[in-house]
């Protein structure tokens, strides 16, 4: 179904892996993003991390679109929109415009246009995902991942960054994997860390995206490498 899935876990230094490593750069610093991103590049990330939030989905307001257009092209890494928004099929063809090569939403924000979300994104050659907080159970997205590229577990109430990691929310990896074609990529966000990302490697998750973790780290390089399995 992916076109170019090995392109998607290879390094910018050409390096290939099992699991995909993806930043979030709401713990980074803003007023150097490019440098910040280039940095967890370098060190083999293969995705970049985007958090959008309205401030009504979530109780928190970050970035929009005109950051990941901004983005394009001048980092490597592929750029990763993680949608906590209300009406995302209002907004899905602004970050298909500026060159996101992920996007994600959450089915409890899409409600009856969740198929026109999916179908909006992949007819734009982009990559779909689909996103579930702690509460709501895999059955609801039980019908789309067969039409998705991606699930994301979230394993923290969505909103901030440097939350604590919901041991609960992770065990839905399991019932995710055991639906699914091989090439769905599970990817988990929320507190992930070296111990937790191996919780979830272990339940079936392949993409790992951390804020605090990767940005806040003094030694960003190891962190990252451990990620990558
Ligand atoms: C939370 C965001 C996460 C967050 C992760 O709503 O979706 O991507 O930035 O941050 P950490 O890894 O610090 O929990
Ligand atoms: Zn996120």
């Amino acid at each position: 179904m992916i076109k170019d899935l090995q392109a998607l876990y290879t390094s910018v230094d050409g390096s290939k892996h099992d699991y995909i490593v993806s930043p979030s750069i709401l713990s980074s610093d803003f007023a150097n993003l490019e440098s910040e991103i280039k940095k967890t590049e370098s060190y083999g990330a293969q995705w970049c991390h985007i958090d959008v939030m309205d401030g009504h989905f979530v109780p928190n307001i970050t970035i929009g679109a005109p950051v990941v257009k901004s983005l394009k092209n001048r980092v490597k890494t592929k750029l990763d929109a993680h949608l906590m928004i209300e009406n995302p099929l209002k907004y899905i063809p602004d970050f298909i415009a500026a060159g996101s090569d992920i996007i994600t939403f959450h089915v409890e924000a899409s409600g009856d246009k969740t198929s026109d979300c999916i179908q909006m994104i992949k007819n734009a050659g982009v990559l779909a995902g689909i996103s579930i907080k702690p509460k709501t159970p895999v059955s609801v997205i039980k019908d789309f991942i067969p039409l998705v590229d991606m699930v994301l577990v979230m394993t923290v109430e969505p909103g901030f960054s440097g939350q604590k990691f919901m041991t609960e929310a992770a065990q839905k990896i399991k019932e995710v994997r055991a639906f699914v074609k091989e090439d769905l990529i599970i990817q988990v966000d929320g507190g992930i860390n070296a111990e937790t990302a191996e919780i979830c490697r272990e339940y079936g998750a392949n993409c790992f995206v951390a804020g605090n973790y990767v940005y806040k780290n003094p030694d960003m390089k190891s962190a990252i490498k451990g990620l990558l399995g």
